[in-house]
């Protein structure tokens, strides 16, 4: 009872506590020195498949993980991935995070961080296991929906406010997958091989951005190797980076299955294991958790002083100031709120990118008499599948109703176009609240298509990918660049007739357009939650004037990338039949490749229309030469007719460097809201670290004194305004 009371009094404390005397550190030592050897056992490794064990008898709970960065999953079985088939865990559904990353809106972070919190709040989750931001090294890799874009920088600066926003709730968040997961092919073996200086330009800061300035109280160690090490046993990325030259004082929590033995985990640095398949006779009984790598195995270890107890005690301290961190704070947790949903429309919104609007077709005209939107992708549900991050949301908005909500006088006439072919099964929770099915063969479809498209004042044609195996789903990269289900040829055969066609893709990850030049816009929409219909059509009918910009690059073709050989990607097989990937292209991923190597493409990073147009001014700098600090200005005018929002992106190039670098690459990014003939001084600052690429030989960042050039972009291929300055 006492220890409850004293528990109890702690929580009381923390609530009101100040950053530095952090009372929770006294509460560890207090509890760390009570544990027995089997407490200690018990809270670093699952109870249950999202669940670890507290300690019940000196009154500390147990921890709950949920998935996933855009929703909060439905409830599965005791110890099983199967759908518990309750009521009351449907969900707002936030659009995937490629959609926040193209509004390169830090508040908006902020904001999307606080309300999914708020769901898993409400679910009583003290982990919420996203978000995810490994980088977007090819189009091809199946989980690019759910993480943020090809560009470092972009990635992180755009985690970290995610992450404060959650955890203004007391809500952990999970950043992953930590690290080198850039693909699904083969990810629960690959060996990563990749050097330093790539690895440390382009593979970690996102993380280091997301735990020192997001301040991320847990990272999920990935499945694949690094150094011939599965990265939950890998001393270097957990202990040596992470915990060390990061100083992170938070909880690894390994991937579900990522832990694959004892002595690895224990001295690796994964502090948390959760998903192990351990020795087949115990999985999914109750025994099974006591199998564990990190349960009875390691106490036998630890025991026979095989391996040290202060490792153990590490892990139970992070995992305790996991817990603690995550304890109620007071704040309300809410679930489908109207809020909820408006903050889904508004991130929504602000990450559509308009990527052509020929004659200024759009926004559409209220006054439009016959509207055909064809596709099936203005019908598909997209919230359930893609596996880990698939929800069950209370609310689906379809890109149709959405327009038909829009122009509730207008003909809306739906044709489908082509067909996907029956869904895979889910998991178990694939609730038929859509018949998607379709009898007509394609030809018919196509016959229907264009038969529908004649005196319609708009034709729109909703495609992409969708969240099936093979598209844009976990587990499994694409086989090809191209759009799926013959898109091409009938979006071609409907452009033929129709001109006007406006091309609506949405996938979340970039696709190959081969009639881009025959249509006359083009919307790149996001996989967009509970309001998608909504969303889409604001932006649409220029309710919202559209402010995305693209977080990678839209290739021409695939081949144009920096990928060229089956080493590369997506890996080869050794002598020893392990897999193994090789990032040979080393630091020239994304535009890093494209715009440095002039390397022409679809749509480059950082691009996006506007229904306004805005004028750059001259940049200015605020010194010549500098040692440290310094700061650039730039006048930003709206010289359009609507309100706006433009992206400015500040690149840094090193005009002469010892080593190769890149042409530019992205330092800094303001948006700014501007009424119709507003000016705004947008202002950067950066600091020598901006300056640097990472010498791998002296294992340290690099700032070569001689001159830089700082670049003024409305995108990384779209300059306005530069000026020198020199770094002494
Ligand atoms: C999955 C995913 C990870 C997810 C976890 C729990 O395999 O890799 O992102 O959070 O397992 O579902």
């Amino acid at each position: 009872m006492k220890k409850i009371l004293v528990f109890a009094c702690l929580m009381l404390a923390i609530g009101c506590s100040h950053q530095e005397s952090d009372p929770i550190e006294t509460e560890i030592d207090e509890i760390l020195s009570q544990m027995t050897l089997d407490e200690k056992i018990a809270v670093i490794h699952a109870q249950s498949k999202f669940s670890s064990r507290g300690v019940p008898r000196l009154g500390v709970p147990e921890l709950w993980c949920m998935d996933g960065p855009h929703g909060v999953r439905p409830e599965t079985l005791w110890d099983a991935w199967a759908s518990a088939q309750q009521t009351n865990d449907s969900c707002t559904a936030y659009p995937a995070l490629t959609c926040l990353a193209a509004s390169w809106d830090r508040d908006l972070a902020k904001l999307y961080g606080q309300s999914v919190g708020e769901e898993a709040l409400y679910r009583r989750k003290n982990v919420l296991l996203g978000p995810g931001i490994d980088i977007a090294r090819t189009p091809l890799c199946g989980r690019n929906f759910e993480y943020m874009g090809e560009d470092p920088y972009l990635a992180g600066h755009m985690a970290a406010p995610y992450v404060q926003g959650l955890q203004s709730n007391n809500v952990a968040a999970c950043v992953k997958h930590y690290a080198v997961n850039d693909q699904e092919f083969q990810r629960l073996t690959i060996n990563v091989n990749v050097d330093d200086r790539a690895l440390y330009e382009i593979y970690l800061p996102a993380f280091k951005t997301a735990v020192q300035e997001g301040g991320a109280w847990s990272i999920m160690s990935s499945y694949n190797k690094y150094q011939n090490k599965f990265v939950s046993h890998n001393p270097r990325l957990l202990k040596e980076i992470l915990k060390g030259e990061w100083g992170w004082d938070g909880a690894v929590i390994s991937d579900w299955g990522a832990v694959h033995e004892t002595v690895g985990a224990a001295e690796g640095g994964t502090d948390l294991e959760f998903g192990s398949y351990t020795d087949g006779e115990s999985r999914n009984t109750p025994a099974a958790y006591d199998h564990y790598f990190l349960a009875q195995p390691y106490k036998e270890k630890l025991l026979a002083g095989e391996l040290p107890m202060k490792d153990l005690d590490d892990k139970v301290r992070r995992v305790l100031r996991l817990i603690l961190r995550t304890q109620p704070n007071g704040k309300k947790g809410y679930l489908c709120s109207d809020q909820h949903y408006a903050d889904c429309r508004k991130i929504g919104t602000e990450g559509i990118v308009l990527l052509k609007n020929k004659d200024g077709i759009l926004p559409m005209k209220a006054k439009a008499k016959r509207i055909v939107v064809l596709g099936e992708n203005a019908i598909r549900p997209m919230i359930v599948g893609g596996s880990s991050s698939s929800l069950k949301a209370q609310r689906e908005i379809s890109p149709l109703d959405g327009i038909r909500a829009a122009f509730p006088d207008a003909e809306v006439v739906y044709e489908r176009a082509y067909y996907s072919g029956e869904p895979t099964p889910g998991r178990g929770y694939n609730y038929s609240f859509y018949d998607i099915s379709e009898e007509r063969p394609a030809a018919k479809l196509l016959e229907d298509a264009l038969a529908a498209v004649e005196g319609a004042d708009y034709v729109l044609f909703i495609g992409g990918l969708n969240k099936q195996k093979g598209q844009d789903c976990e587990g499994r990269d694409r086989e090809s660049y191209d759009l799926p289900y013959g898109q091409n040829e009938v979006i071609e055969a409907i452009a033929a007739v129709r001109p006007d066609l406006i091309y609506i893709n949405i996938s979340g990850t970039p696709v190959a357009m081969p009639f881009a030049g025959d249509v006359a816009a083009i919307v790149q929409a996001w996989y967009l939650g509970s309001e998608t219909g909504n969303a889409l059509s604001d932006v649409l009918t220029g309710k919202v004037n559209p402010s995305g910009k693209l977080p990678f690059t839209f290739p021409i073709a695939l081949e144009d990338g920096p990928l060229k050989t089956e080493r590369q990607y997506p890996g080869i097989q050794d002598e020893d039949g392990n897999w193994q990937v090789y990032y040979d292209e080393g630091i020239y991923v994304g535009y890093r490749w494209y715009d440095t190597r002039q390397v022409p493409v679809l749509f480059p990073f950082g691009y996006g229309l506007s229904y306004t147009t805005f004028k750059y001014g001259q940049v200015k700098a605020s010194a010549k030469a500098i040692k440290d600090d310094i700061s650039f200005s730039i006048p930003i005018t709206n010289t359009g007719k609507v309100a706006g929002a433009e992206v400015v992106q500040l690149y840094i190039q090193d005009v002469k460097s010892s080593v190769d670098r890149p042409l530019k690459e992205l330092k800094g990014f303001e948006k700014v809201w501007l009424q119709p003939g507003e000016t705004k001084t947008v202002r950067f600052t950066i600091g020598k670290d901006a300056l640097s690429f990472f010498d791998a030989e002296r294992h340290e960042w690099v700032a070569e004194p001689g001159e830089f050039k700082a670049l003024i972009g409305a995108s990384v291929a779209d300059i306005r305004s530069e000026v020198s300055f020199e770094l002494k």
